[in-house]
């Protein structure tokens, strides 16, 4: 595959970090990604129930297509330190990452993915409060924030009168898409809309709405993901053209369940 052709304003189907070292060093300006958070992993940081939530819809009970989201606590911050460095040496001088995760309490350890963006140049974290939810469990106030680490190069800078929006944004999850997990179109045109990107990555790109904002703001994209099923997911909401580089690709079923603090 040779760049900008075959990439640009594209969604390829495949594994994100074999596809990015497909990608020239800088050819990027911006990548905005939320990576499967592992939620079925029980030893490290994992949830034991399918109550509270971090979907109200409760759709991620029935888990990614291709993915299972249970690896062990440590191959899944080594394969997430691994897409951050691909996503690293991707953008330009100028260029940022935002990186939405979640914080989580364990046994009263405090899981705050230190152990993830550690060494990588992180600005600022940005509190995204979601609204609603379902929290069955009377020990625990309602879930009701993500995180989104900007991590950026030393030349990164907002567009012009975007620093006013704050470190608090409040968006209300996406209700109406088919996919487990999707940002809400409009968290995601906020943060391309506070910079002066031209193309944006996203290494897990899900229904493909990095790439929807994108065009929205008369930006170009490049989208990765790992199922097919997401992939034309994204091709129907685009109408455009999906690569198709997972071949025979078996679908695991994952059953996992909404978020509870422990
Ligand atoms: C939290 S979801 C992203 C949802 C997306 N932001 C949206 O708005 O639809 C994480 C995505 O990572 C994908 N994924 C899992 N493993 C992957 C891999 N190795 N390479 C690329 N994508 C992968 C899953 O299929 C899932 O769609």
């Amino acid at each position: 595959m040779i760049f900008p052709n075959d990439f640009l304003n594209k969604i390829i189907c495949g594994d994100g970090v074999e596809i990015m070292k497909q990608l020239p060093d800088g050819s990027v300006d911006l990548a905005v990604t939320s990576p499967p958070y592992n939620l079925k992993n029980s030893t490290g940081n994992g949830m034991k129930d399918g109550r509270g939530g971090k979907w109200a819809n409760a759709a991620l009970q029935n888990g990614y297509t291709h993915h299972e989201d249970t690896m062990p606590h440590d191959e899944y911050v080594a394969w997430q330190r691994a897409n951050l460095t691909e996503m690293m040496r991707l953008i330009s001088d100028d260029g940022a990452i935002f990186y939405n995760h979640k914080w989580r309490v364990q046994d009263g350890l405090l899981q705050d993915r230190q152990d993830i963006v550690n060494g990588f140049p992180v600005r600022q974290i940005i509190i995204w409060r979601r609204k609603g939810g379902i929290n069955f469990n009377a020990g625990y106030f309602l879930p009701t924030y993500e995180v989104i680490y900007l991590i950026a190069k030393k030349k990164f800078k907002l567009a012009s009168k975007a620093n006013a929006l704050g470190d608090v944004w409040e968006f209300t999850q996406e209700m109406n898409n088919p996919h487990p997990a999707p940002f809400p179109v409009e968290l995601i045109e906020r943060i391309i809309g506070s910079t002066k990107a031209h193309v944006i990555l996203d290494p897990f790109m899900g229904s493909g709405t990095t790439a929807i904002a994108a065009r929205n703001l008369g930006r170009s994209y490049i989208g990765i993901d790992i199922s097919p099923d997401y992939c034309k997911m994204a091709e129907k909401r685009l109408g455009g053209e999906v690569l198709k580089r997972v071949k025979n690709q078996s679908k695991i079923q994952s059953h996992q369940m909404e978020l509870i603090p422990q």
